[in-house]
């Protein structure tokens, strides 16, 4: 793999910036240290780079210009949605050239008929769920970074979010994509075929490879039925054991869209830093949040799962906007409430490690969990999806020593390094402890097949 930032010599560098500003206008190539630091640092503070400049172009014809110039002059990019991920891969690290698709946020009417619509990578996802919602549908991946984080950067990451439960990851909702080669050339499948057996499944592929083979510059996504009734509970439970307890009794519900959880020592946090009241009467160790929605009333059928159930004492119940909103904002809130505390304890940005085990495991893999931070001195924030086994492990005071034992444990009982945030350059050295030397070989075989200069995203989910 190439090493870029000594790929491009000086005269060089400047006619690719002279090449850059003729592809997309001088306005749209920052070269100033101050227009380029809000896309040199990811959104923790933790990964941070400079970048040789800042493209932004327009349209898919001009990320292929941008793209293939760089080829041209061996110059590494890194491409950037909304620069809310979590790992590292979507900020520079070495002089790279990032690409920002931003501009890209062109929607396509919705196809009612297919359930379809076609979307820009630099959409938002809040964007896209109001779009979707016009045309009386939904698109079926949410997380609370939606008014910032894009469509490109969530088909990159392969994001998962608040609904996998309901309706699957971003794989699971894209039916194509459009994005530009490392030589510059398009590869355009936006047709939307449900059947479509025509050999290999490109947007699968590049669906979860974090920029490292392709600039996804426009995708095909399925939407959902918008559901017209809704209900949030949050429920207060004694230990894992009852939290599973809850999961198995409403597991079956058709109109089942989320179940989330979190603990009192994040509730805390979340309380601290939001002002928030208490959500119930009285206090947990632990919290599952549950969303029905569906086209008929859904609470009485929720209510009916967990009629009779031992674990479920304190509850909170919402139907209308508000009432949920508060409620998912005791979840949704644990993000910014680390980040908050982590500022205010001066313990350096979190280490968030983004992991999934079998439920089967989940209770033992989280005593380890603490067990293990407990002996390093560091403090541990776990909240996430638990229909899935994904906990959001965040440490404060955590190092890289720290990091491998907790990967450690994840490989131990058979789970995940990374279950929604992609590995980035924060867990490419620990790839390894979950993909055996053959899958590594056959995965490095497809980039250096789609990649043969290394130049996108280098450093990203292959270390060294
Ligand atoms: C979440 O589930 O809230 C997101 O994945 C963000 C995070 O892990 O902090
Ligand atoms: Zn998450």
């Amino acid at each position: 793999m190439s090493s870029c930032s000594e790929a491009v010599g000086h005269t060089t560098a400047d006619e690719l910036l002279a090449g850059l500003a003729r592809i997309v206008g001088a306005d749209h190539v920052l070269t100033d240290a101050d227009r380029r630091a809000s896309y040199e640092t990811d959104w923790t503070g933790r990964f941070s780079g400079q970048a040789r400049c800042v493209v932004r172009p327009a349209d898919t014809a001009q990320v292929s210009g941008v793209v293939a110039a760089c080829a041209a002059a061996g110059a590494c990019l890194v491409p950037q949605g909304g620069n809310t991920g979590l790992v590292g891969a979507g900020v520079p690290r070495a002089g790279e050239v990032v690409v920002s698709v931003g501009r890209l946020d062109r929607l396509e009417p919705v196809d009612t008929t297919a359930a379809q619509v076609t979307a820009g990578a630099g959409v938002t996802l809040a964007a896209l769920h109001a779009h979707a919602e016009a045309a009386g549908l939904a698109y079926g991946v949410d997380f609370a970074a939606r008014d910032s984080a894009t469509v490109g950067g969530s088909v990159a990451t392969n994001a998962g979010g608040l609904h996998v439960v309901r309706h699957g990851d971003t794989r699971a909702q894209v039916l194509g994509v459009e994005a530009v080669l490392a030589d510059g050339r398009v590869v355009r499948r936006l047709g939307g075929l449900p059947k479509d057996s025509t050999g290999y499944d490109l947007p699968g592929l590049l669906t979860g490879s974090e920029g490292t083979l392709a600039v996804v510059t426009s995708a095909r996504l399925r939407l959902r039925p918008l559901s017209r009734h809704r209900v949030v509970a949050l429920l207060g439970v004694e230990s894992t054991g009852e939290a599973l307890d809850v999961l198995a009794a409403i597991r079956g519900l058709p109109s089942l869209s989320a179940v989330e959880w979190f603990h009192d020592d994040g509730l805390r946090l979340v309380r601290q830093h939001s002002g928030l009241p208490a959500p119930l009467p009285g206090d947990h160790p632990t919290y599952v949040l549950v969303e029905c929605a569906g086209p008929e009333p859904v609470t009485e059928a929720l209510a009916a799962a967990l009629d009779g159930l031992a674990a479920v004492g304190d509850v909170a119940v919402a139907e209308d906007r508000r009432g949920r909103s508060a409620l998912w904002a005791y979840r949704e809130r644990h993000t910014e409430a680390v980040a908050d505390e982590s500022a205010a304890s001066n313990t350096g940005p979190p280490h968030k490690l983004d992991v999934a085990v079998p439920l089967t495991a989940l209770g033992n893999f989280k005593v380890a969990v603490r067990r293990r931070c407990a002996e390093a001195g560091a403090r541990v924030i776990l909240f996430g999806h638990l229909a899935e086994g994904n906990l959001h492990v965040n440490v404060l005071g955590g190092n890289d020593e720290l990091d491998h034992a907790l990967l450690l444990l994840v490989a131990e009982c058979g789970g995940s390094i990374s279950a929604e945030h992609g590995v980035g350059i924060a867990k490419a050295a620990w790839l390894p402890l979950v993909r055996d030397a053959a899958d590594r070989a056959a995965m490095l075989a497809i980039k250096q097949a789609l990649d043969p200069q290394g130049l996108l995203n280098p450093g990203v989910l292959f270390a060294g």
